[in-house]
């Protein structure tokens, strides 16, 4: 049992700014389905990310921009079922929120209201302030991400390393203020140096949660089933891998169909 979940009985946004400033480091993965979300509350996380990665990870898409409103409420649903104790962030997917800040409070009221969900997420820096700002008017915890942001992806073209350049690093330090002052309770950084990050978290007196962003910041966040090793097509740098499930998963499914061949299953005691 981790020292958080002693300490904790649920997190909140505000055991997320205790932890920052007790130098206790959160931690974040991803979940996307009833059982997952189980294991993952179970085992203690701090933070349950329904991330709009879902359109790759449970859909196959290429990108995250394909999945809808309704379909992320489908898979919070299911994770907020299983919840005990941690905080459930939920992506708003592309689309929803960019330019329009009504649309964006109406996504986000749909978002807590259907499918209980405790916070979202949204990509972006100052352009998408006005949308941050009417979504914390009706009292919906915010998170930000910055950095490599996957719905922005047909912008840049690529997934490579983020504000290596004097010129976007400073940016990214100016719309990671902009949301601090904006009110987001805590922020990804998703692919940038790790001094870098290091710096934007000892800046912000936000939480600042990196994926592929060094050991500097304040919690760290991985794709649950990138770590569990279910994915092996790509394998970044920052991705440990906990397990080789695809491996695992793989002999296990290889040795049943072979039972059932044999017809050494089900055997005597495995029926009525
Ligand atoms: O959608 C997602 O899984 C994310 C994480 C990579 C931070 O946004």
């Amino acid at each position: 049992m981790s020292t958080a979940k002693k300490k904790y009985k649920r997190i909140t946004t505000k055991s997320l700014i205790e932890m920052k400033v007790n130098g206790e480091k959160i931690a974040m993965l991803t979940a996307y389905d009833y059982t997952m979300a189980k294991i993952v509350d179970h085992a203690g996380i701090d933070i349950i990310l329904v991330g709009d990665s879902a359109s790759n990870v449970m859909a196959g898409h290429e990108t995250t921009l394909p999945i809808t409103l309704d379909q992320m409420i489908y898979h919070a649903s299911s994770v907020i079922r299983a919840n005990e104790r941690s905080l459930v962030v939920v992506d708003l997917p592309f689309g929803t929120y960019q330019g329009n800040s009504r649309k964006a409070l109406d996504s986000a009221i749909r978002i807590m209201k259907e499918s209980g969900g405790h916070a979202v997420k949204l990509e972006g820096g100052k352009e998408i302030g006005e949308s941050i700002l009417r979504i914390l008017t009706a009292g919906i915890p915010v998170m930000g991400h910055l950095g490599l942001t996957p719905q922005s992806i047909y912008k840049f073209g690529t997934y490579t390393v983020r504000a290596k350049e004097k010129e976007e690093a400073a940016k990214l330090i100016e719309d990671a203020k902009a949301l601090e002052e904006f009110g987001c309770f805590a922020l990804v950084l998703e692919k940038v140096p790790a001094k870098l990050a290091e710096k934007v978290a000892k800046t912000l007196s936000i939480p600042v949660i990196g994926i592929g962003a060094g050991g500097g910041v304040d919690g760290q966040v991985l794709v649950t089933h990138d770590m569990l090793g279910m994915t092996h097509e790509f394998s970044p740098r920052f991705l440990r891998r906990y397990l080789d499930l695809y491996a695992e998963m793989g002999d296990a499914f290889k040795r049943y169909i072979s039972d059932v061949k044999s017809k050494d299953f089900p055997n005597e005691e495995e029926q009525y």
